[in-house]
C-alpha cells in the first residue's frame, strides 16, 4: 500500500501500529521532497557546516542590517523575512560582475538575493504590499531573470492594500492636529495590522476565493470609514497581482523546517529596531509589528532555539525618524553634522533623520531583550572627522543618576543625557583592511561601548560597501562570517 492510500480503517486503529506510523511518516516524507522539488531544481545543497542566524538593530531600525543581511547571505542560502513589510529600507552597495559600483535597494524582499543560489521567503509574519512585491520581484530579474524562482512568499502573509494607505494618511492627519502624530512611513502597515487582528486581513492563500475577498475589502472599507468606490479599485489591485503573489506562495512554516532539516543554513533578517517594538518599544511611538528576536517565532513558525546565532547592528551613534522621546538627541550644530556625514534620511520617506549621540542606556537595554550572541558597530566611519565623540552614559532626571532605560515616553521626555567623551581619532577609516590596523583611539572607543554593554563586539563597519566589515579575530561574529 503507498502512502497515498492509506485505509481510513487503520487511522481510526485504536493502537497506532508500527505499520501506520511508517505510513504517515512516509507521507510526511512524500510531501517534504514535493516542497524541496523547487529547491533541487535551483541545484542548491546543504553547505558542509549549516549556520542559523538572525540580524537585529539595537537601536530603530537604521543601523544597516540590510548591508549586513546581505554580508552574511553568502555564508547563507535561505534568506527570511519575519514583520515589518514595505515600511522598512534596506540598501546594499557592492561591485557588480561588471567591476563598476553598485547599489541595491529594497523595502520587501529579503537583502542579499544578488549572491547566486539564495532563496528569498517573506515569513508569515510579513505584510506584503503587492504591488512592492510584483516592483521588487522585477528588479531582480532584471539583474537575474532565473531570480523569480527563487522567491516564496508565505500564504499566511497578510496584504497591504490601497486603503490601508489612506487609512494611514487620514489617521496620521487627524492626530497631527491634535499635536499627536506617530510620524508613520505612510506606507499602510499600521491599519493593515489592524485588520489581521481584527480578523478582516485579506491573506495570500485569501486569493484563490476572489468572493472572500470582495467580502473582507467591503468589510475593511465599512471598518475604516472609507468611500465605498474604494471597494472596486482595491479588488482591481488584487486581481493584478493576484496570480504572481500565487504562483510564488507557499507553507512557509513547513518550507522553513524542511530546509533546516535538510542542513541548509538560514538567515533571518529582522526589520525595524527594538525602539519601536509593538510589546517592548515607546509605545505608541512604534511600529505595529514585532522587531525583537521574538519575531522569529511569530514571524516564520520556527522553534527560535534553532537559531545559532544573532547578530546586533549598533549605529555609533544615535538617529530616529518619526516623533517619540529621544535623550540624547542634538537639534542644533551637532545633530547638522552628524545627519550631513552620515548621511541621515530615511531610505523608505526620504525625511531627515534626528540625531545625537549614541545613547548606551537603551542599546544595553536592547541587548537584554534580544540577547545578541555578536554586536556589529556601524558607519564608524562618519565619526572619522570629529575632534570628540561622545556616548551617553546615563540619563539625569529631577537631580536623580539613571542607569536603566524604560521605554516609556513621558519618562524619557523628563531625562537628560549624561555624556562621556572620548578624543576623536581624526582621521580615515575608510582604507583600513583590518580590525588591529584602526587608530588607538577608534579602539578604546570599540572597546568602552563591549564593556558598557557586556557584549561581545565582533567588528565594526567603516563603509557602505560588502567588504567594509572590520571583523574581531576570535570573536562568535568571525565564526559565522569565515569558512
Ligand atoms: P509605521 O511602521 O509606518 O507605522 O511607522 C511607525 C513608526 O515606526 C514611525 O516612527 C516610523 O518612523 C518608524 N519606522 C517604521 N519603519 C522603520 C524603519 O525601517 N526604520 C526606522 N523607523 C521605522
Amino acid at each position: 500500500m503507498t502512502a497515498q492510500m492509506l485505509e481510513h480503517d487503520a487511522w481510526q486503529a485504536e493502537d497506532a501500529s508500527a505499520a501506520v506510523l511508517d505510513q504517515i511518516r512516509a507521507m510526511r516524507a512524500e510531501s517534504q521532497t514535493r516542497r524541496l522539488g523547487a529547491l533541487s531544481e535551483l541545484g542548491m545543497e546543504p553547505p558542509a557546516v549549516q549556520r542559523t542566524t538572525w540580524v537585529g538593530d539595537l537601536q530603530q531600525g537604521d543601523g544597516g542590517k540590510g548591508a549586513m543581511a546581505d554580508r552574511l547571505a553568502a555564508r547563507h542560502q535561505i534568506i527570511v523575512r519575519v514583520q515589518g513589510g514595505d515600511n522598512a529600507g534596506h540598501t546594499t552597495v557592492f561591485t557588480g560582475k561588471d567591476g563598476k559600483e553598485r547599489t541595491l535597494s529594497t523595502h520587501l524582499m529579503p537583502s542579499g538575493l544578488r549572491h547566486p543560489g539564495t532563496v528569498g521567503i517573506l515569513g508569515n509574519g510579513v505584510l506584503v504590499n503587492p504591488e512592492r512585491f510584483a516592483q521588487e520581484l522585477a528588479d531582480l530579474q532584471a539583474t537575474d531573470p532565473d531570480a523569480g524562482s527563487r522567491v516564496f512568499v508565505s500564504d499566511r502573509c497578510h496584504l497591504v492594500l490601497p486603503l490601508h494607505r489612506i487609512a494611514d494618511a487620514r489617521q496620521e492627519s487627524r492626530k497631527e492636529a491634535r499635536g499627536q502624530a506617530i510620524g508613520t512611513t505612510g506606507r499602510g502597515i499600521g491599519p493593515a495590522n489592524v485588520s489581521k487582528v481584527n480578523r478582516i486581513g485579506v491573506r495570500v492563500i485569501d486569493l484563490h476565493d476572489m468572493d472572500l475577498v470582495a467580502q473582507r475589502v467591503r468589510e475593511n472599507i465599512a471598518f475604516f470609514g472609507l468611500d465605498e468606490d474604494q471597494a472596486e479599485h482595491d479588488l482591481d489591485f488584487l486581481m493584478r497581482h493576484r496570480e504572481a503573489l500565487l504562483e510564488r506562495s507557499a507553507d512557509s512554516m513547513r518550507l522553513i523546517n524542511s530546509l533546516l532539516a535538510d542542513g541548509y543554513s538560514v538567515l533571518f533578517e529582522g526589520a525595524q529596531g527594538p525602539l519601536i517594538d509593538l510589546e517592548h518599544g515607546i509605545y505608541p511611538y512604534v511600529t505595529t509589528s514585532p522587531t525583537a528576536f521574538y519575531s522569529v517565532g511569530s514571524g516564520s513558525g520556527l522553534d527560535p532555539a534553532a537559531v545559532q546565532n544573532r547578530i546586533g547592528v549598533l549605529k555609533v551613534y544615535q538617529t530616529m525618524v518619526g516623533n517619540g522621546a529621544f535623550v540624547s538627541e542634538d537639534q542644533g550644530e551637532l545633530g547638522g553634522r552628524l545627519q550631513a556625514a552620515g548621511g541621515e534620511f530615511g531610505t523608505t520617506t526620504g525625511r531627515p533623520r534626528r540625531c545625537g549621540w549614541l545613547d548606551l542606556v537603551h542599546s544595553r537595554w536592547a541587548v537584554e531583550l534580544n540577547n545578541y550572541t555578536s554586536v556589529v558597530l556601524t558607519k564608524l566611519d562618519v565619526l572619522d572627522s570629529f575632534e570628540r565623540i561622545g556616548v551617553c552614559v546615563a540619563y539625569e532626571a529631577d537631580g536623580e543618576l539613571i542607569h536603566e532605560f524604560r521605554p516609556e515616553h513621558r519618562f524619557l521626555e523628563n531625562c537628560k543625557p549624561v555624556i562621556r567623551y572620548f578624543d576623536g581619532w581624526q582621521c580615515s577609516t575608510r582604507d583600513v583592511t583590518s580590525f588591529d590596523e584602526l587608530p588607538e583611539a577608534a579602539k578604546e572607543f570599540v572597546e568602552f561601548v563591549g564593556t558598557y554593554l557586556e557584549a561581545e563586539i565582533g567588528g565594526v563597519t567603516k563603509g557602505p560597501r560588502d567588504d567594509d566589515m572590520l571583523v574581531r579575530t576570535g570573536t562568535a561574529l568571525e565564526g559565522v562570517v569565515q569558512g
